[in-house]
């Protein structure tokens, strides 16, 4: 057949011609334009097959696939750079396998094992190295996902699913500070519920209620916990971190309400590294009114991987307006700039970047 064995694990057919030549590199955006190849692995009956990476295209499931129905499905968002000889280097791919393994248990879905996830991503991506874009804060963006594929409607896990990598490139994101509103109406996570998991169901939640603050005039929700209404969770789809004084604070992941950030992790370990203390650590939107009316709350921002860090300009709670001059600010610049520079692997004392 067209499937033969090329250097990697897996089994490759190669598109017939590239549309790598039809892509507009200076104008990507973001989650729009996709690689010449994907990944696919199959479980069912109890183990998984091996994975094959065929063309990118569109595949079809049963109108009772039950990931549609009832949601079973998770993902992951990883970015790929090249360094000045032009190598493919990963940053930090077996966190997001961590990850993805937490997310996979808590909705009931197998472990996807290492050699599919880690080494097939690099078998994917060697092959479609060409498109990773070269330009200053570009990157090739990594979504590994993996769904039900059980045609039934009874609920309970499904006994089959599918595991695949697709590849976007991505422009660089301009990263515009942004107006985050404090609303007490919706709650994106409890604790004992999925808000630790990066599963499709709860960016579906947070829809309606990002719709219903920009229609205020808001950018982004930051959320607060449901309980006690006091505590801040994340912003957006990213972690937050608060700095008063000397000491930069974001919320802790005991609860299991927060999402276990790769870059929220880097970035510890950055401000670890520039001498910076950092608490994790309930943080109550008191404490941070309180550090405001002090005049000790310095900067404020959110982390992901997608944006990278996304400055906070503007905080809305109740009847508190407070406003920030990130044009003034030095510690999240010199973070960003650091975490620019390690992703590229220049300064890489932790290994963080895989180079293949
Ligand atoms: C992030 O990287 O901030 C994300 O949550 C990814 C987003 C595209 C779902």
């Amino acid at each position: 057949g067209k499937e033969r064995k090329t250097g990697g694990l897996f089994p490759v057919e190669r598109v017939r011609k590239s549309h790598l030549g039809e892509v507009d590199f200076s104008n990507l955006g973001f989650g729009k334009i996709f690689a010449d190849h994907m990944l696919v692995a199959d479980f069912a009956d109890g183990s998984w097959q091996p994975a094959h990476i065929v063309p990118y295209g569109e595949f079809s499931v049963s109108p009772a696939n039950s990931a549609l129905h009832y949601g079973q499905s998770i993902f992951e968002g990883i970015k790929a750079y090249r360094d000045e000889d032009g190598a493919p280097l990963l940053f930090r791919p077996e966190k997001n396998y961590e990850r993805f393994l937490k997310s996979a248990e808590r909705l009931a879905m197998p472990p996807v094992p290492e050699d599919i996830f880690l080494s097939g991503m690099e078998q994917l991506i060697s092959l479609d190295r060409a498109w990773i874009p070269e330009a200053e804060g570009c990157s090739l963006y990594i979504r590994p996902f993996m769904f039900a594929t059980d045609a039934f409607l009874g609920v309970r896990p499904s006994g089959s699913y599918r595991f695949m990598i697709i590849n976007s490139p991505a422009g660089a994101y301009y990263n515009k500070p942004v107006k985050l509103v404090v609303q007490e109406k919706y709650v994106r996570a409890f604790p004992g519920g999925t808000g630790f998991a990066k599963s499709a169901g709860n960016y579906a939640g947070s829809l309606m209620p990002a719709l219903e603050v920009q229609r205020q005039g808001y950018d982004q929700i930051l959320w607060i916990d449901g309980i006690q209404h006091k505590y801040l969770q994340e912003c957006g789809t990213m972690n937050f971190f608060v700095i008063i004084g000397d000491t930069a604070v974001t919320a802790d992941l005991d609860e299991g309400t927060i999402l276990d950030g790769v870059t929220r992790d880097t970035v510890i370990a950055l401000m670890h590294e520039q001498g910076l203390k950092v608490e994790e650590r309930p943080l109550s939107i008191d404490e941070v009114l309180e550090a405001y009316r002090q005049g000790t709350l310095r900067e404020v921002f959110g982390t992901g991987t997608a944006a990278g860090i996304s400055y906070v300009a503007e905080m809305t709670y109740r009847e508190h307006h407070l406003q920030f001059r990130p044009e003034a600010w030095t510690i999240a610049p010199a973070l960003l700039q650091r975490l620019g520079d390690v992703h590229f692997g220049k300064n890489d004392p932790h290994g963080w970047c895989r180079r293949i």
